[in-house]
């Protein structure tokens, strides 16, 4: 039996690349350049199995017109808004994502922009290598306190859990939260935090909310500007979900005219493009999606792809399957 042919549409950790060269006949994008729509619709129609990234586009559009090989998408990351499920079941394609290995480090991020945007960790940074520091002074780079404060999860799955935790026992937060189901109130106690009806009600009680939910339509511009006019005065946003959850201009201008104090993103509207004129701002921090970017959490992520093709391969159900 020929081996399944698989593309890689970036490059993954060498580990994962070698147990998947090993078990499969892979082809590497070994430029790691960007795959273009056109390229991956190609792809499918001559690979077995396409690996794509949470950063690769597969619009109904790469699945339009027949002819297609693929079998299943084993995509490196737990989000797939990028990719038109609906299309790709209509073709017979299976679906897997990498839920659970990113949970902590994704939650250690959120923490750390929270930490970094409050405390002006950017700013003092920036000040400091251009040579600006002027010395320590009572009224210096003041920022806002972190521990004891009440911070907002929109979004209460394995990441806002992880995030409640850390600002509940690391922090002495109160921690409230929305989310679309109820949560049984003694799993919600686990983490030190209690569900409020509406976004609205955690948006009005929270000096912090952070973002955890899924990307894609349902939450499309979920923060909008009258949402940000709901923020409590002087309240932060953290948002380690997706760039499409926000309404990136109204953000913007919320910044802009002070109707929040700051934010701390780690995703954007359209990435890899960060608009300039949030660039300009200072009371914004910005990370270039890096949740999951730690060794083990990528050498765990590639793993599950691996895991869920080759289950899929030998003719078991995989164990991460969306679709
Ligand atoms: C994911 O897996 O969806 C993350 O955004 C990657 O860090």
């Amino acid at each position: 039996m020929p081996r399944p042919k698989i593309l890689l549409t970036r490059r993954w950790p060498s580990a994962v690349e070698t147990v998947l060269s090993e078990r499969f006949d892979a082809t590497f994008n070994l430029e790691d350049l960007p795959m273009s729509t056109d390229a991956i619709a190609d792809a499918l129609r001559a690979y077995d199995a396409v690996l794509p990234t949470v950063s690769d586009k597969l619009p109904a559009s790469v699945f339009a017109g027949g002819a297609i090989r693929t079998r299943i998408l084993g995509n490196f990351g737990v989000g797939y808004n990028h990719i038109d499920i609906a299309a790709a079941k209509a073709q017979g394609i299976a679906v897997t994502n990498t839920p659970g290995v990113l949970t902590d480090c994704t939650a250690d991020i959120a923490m750390l922009l929270l930490l970094s945007v409050a405390r002006r960790g950017g700013e003092g940074e920036r000040q400091i290598r251009a040579g600006e520091w002027k010395g320590w002074c009572p009224t210096h780079m003041i920022g806002t306190k972190v521990s004891g404060k009440t911070v907002g999860i929109i979004g209460f799955g394995r990441i806002g859990k992880a995030f409640a935790q850390r600002c509940h026992f690391g922090f002495g937060m109160d921690v409230v939260f929305y989310n679309r189901s109820t949560v049984d109130p003694a799993e919600a106690a686990r983490y030190g935090a209690r569900q409020l009806s509406t976004v609205e009600d955690v948006l009005t009680a929270a000096d912090f909310v952070s973002l955890h939910c899924p990307g894609g339509a349902e939450n499309r511009h979920l923060m909008n500007t009258a949402r940000f006019s709901a923020m409590k005065p002087g309240a932060y946003l953290i948002n380690t979900a997706r760039g499409d959850v926000v309404d990136e201009a109204a953000l913007i201008a919320a910044l802009e005219r002070g109707v929040i104090r700051g934010a701390g993103l780690d995703v954007y509207e359209a990435e890899p493009h960060v608009p300039d004129r949030l660039r300009a701002l200072e009371n914004v921090v910005l990370l270039p999606h890096l949740g999951s970017a730690t060794e083990e959490t990528r050498n765990a992520m590639g793993m599950k792809v691996v895991d869920n093709i080759t289950d899929f391969f030998d003719g078991r159900e995989p164990p991460d399957r969306v679709a």
